[in-house]
């Protein structure tokens, strides 16, 4: 038998084709959780799987499972994967990469007629990126849950109001004739996703494979401030109790502090709205998210504290009230020290120059870390870009990084 060999032609045509479900006209892609283009990259998955002779199977969160049968299909398979769903203005490589460099691994398998030990199992799990419904991670975070959370049940879109549950039910309903069915939080033997840096320090370094070794905590707060809405040309300054005054005086002074006072923290407003939204009124609520990272749990308990106080203080200055939810709150983790031996072993083995790294962004490994060793490899992108548009790899470094995915796998099915 000759040794499994990635075919680099047949993953950039797989990238291409995918980029082109909900492509946009900046060049990147709009391919939401659960939306008509998440179902169409999910019917173009499985029909490729199919195509190939793989079974594919999906749970309750539509996560979809695409098995490659091993020699002894009893013990508990190696799983590897990504997702597909994008951001609004999202990349072509988020994810994406990482989903059809492990279909493309077990094409290979099979390309070479390689009977595995375990079965090896592609997954995509369902809404990573959490800006459609927030959290995000939600597929992986049900299966390593073992249910879905009822408080799930109500959420609504952020874009078009739809219900997250009509919306699951929906997606898995499209694909459900032509799979198996599978229970949320099977045994698997350990995670392994590829994933782009979203970073610039690979391609700074001109090192072509990241050995991801943790991920840093994230949490996400969602801040209304309530004044009253009056009439703009009537009301002086004392009678006015302005929501919008409040939040940007808040967020001046977060900005002016959290980051300079932080070199590793990491703060983020993304959305920002009021109402009623009239050119000639007093808004009524101001609101907005805070994302909010940073490598330790204490550090970010500390950070919040601050938040919260500032938020409360510019409240309190304008006679208007401030309601805080917190819809996100990942712990950092640290991977695997087996998984990451391994990788290091496939790297050596495989000739790739290598660095050991943190991830800023969140991934779909952090809560599997919860329910099997798990790990990730990243690969360079251009300029350190994601959640943009121009979002770029190179194709050798596309080919590179699932080469060493290849090796990596080969080196834990040893
Ligand atoms: C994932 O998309 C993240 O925001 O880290
Ligand atoms: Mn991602
Ligand atoms: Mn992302």
């Amino acid at each position: 038998m000759t040794p499994p060999q990635i075919n680099g032609d047949r993953l950039l045509a797989r990238l291409d084709a995918f980029a082109a479900i909900g492509a946009t006209p900046g060049g990147g892609v709009n391919r939401q959780a659960l939306t008509r283009g998440d179902r169409k990259a999910r019917a173009l998955l499985t029909a490729l799987s199919k195509a190939r002779g793989f079974s594919v199977f999906q749970d309750d969160m539509a996560n979809l499972f695409i098995r490659m049968e091993g020699s002894d299909g009893s013990l508990p398979p190696l799983l590897i994967g990504s997702h597909l769903d994008s951001q609004p203005a999202g990349g072509r490589f988020d994810g994406a990469l990482g989903t059809l460099t492990a279909f493309e691994v077990l094409e290979s398998l099979a390309d070479a007629g390689f009977v595995p030990p375990r079965p090896v199992e592609v997954v995509a799990w369902t809404n990573e990126e959490g800006c459609r419904f927030a959290p995000g991670c939600m597929g992986a975070r049900a299966f390593v849950e073992g249910n879905i959370p009822a408080e799930w049940e109500g959420l609504r879109a952020v874009d078009d109001g739809a219900l997250f549950n009509d919306e699951r039910l929906a997606t898995v309903a499209a694909l459900a004739p032509d799979l198996g069915h599978r229970k949320l939080g099977f045994p698997v033997i350990a995670y392994l996703e590829l994933h782009i840096e979203q970073g610039p320090s690979l391609e700074r370094e001109g090192i072509p494979v990241g050995i991801v070794t943790g991920v840093q905590g994230t949490r996400w707060l969602e801040v209304e401030f309530e004044g009253q809405t009056a009439h703009a040309g009537t009301t002086a300054l004392e009678y006015r109790r302005d929501p919008l005054k409040a939040l940007t005086a808040a967020l001046a002074a977060l900005y002016a502090t959290v980051m300079s006072e932080n070199a590793e923290a990491r703060f983020t407003v993304g959305r920002i709205a009021v109402t009623p939204g009239s050119v000639n009124a007093i808004p009524a609520t101001a609101s907005c998210t805070i994302d909010l990272r940073h490598p330790q749990a204490d550090v970010l308990d500390r950070l919040e504290e601050s938040i919260r106080a500032r938020l409360a203080e510019a409240a309190e200055a304008e006679a208007v009230s401030v309601a805080i939810r917190k819809t996100v709150d990942m712990a950092p983790v640290t991977f695997a020290d087996d998984l990451i031996s391994a990788l290091q072993i496939a790297a050596q083995k495989a000739a790739f120059r290598t660095r050991s790294m943190i991830s800023g962004a969140f991934h779909d490994a952090l809560f599997l870390a919860g329910h099997a060793p798990s790990a990730m490899i990243f690969v360079p992108c251009r300029d350190g870009l994601s959640h943009n548009e121009a979002e770029y790899v190179n194709p050798e470094d596309s080919v590179a990084g699932a080469r060493m995915f290849l090796a990596s796998v080969l080196e834990l099915l040893r």
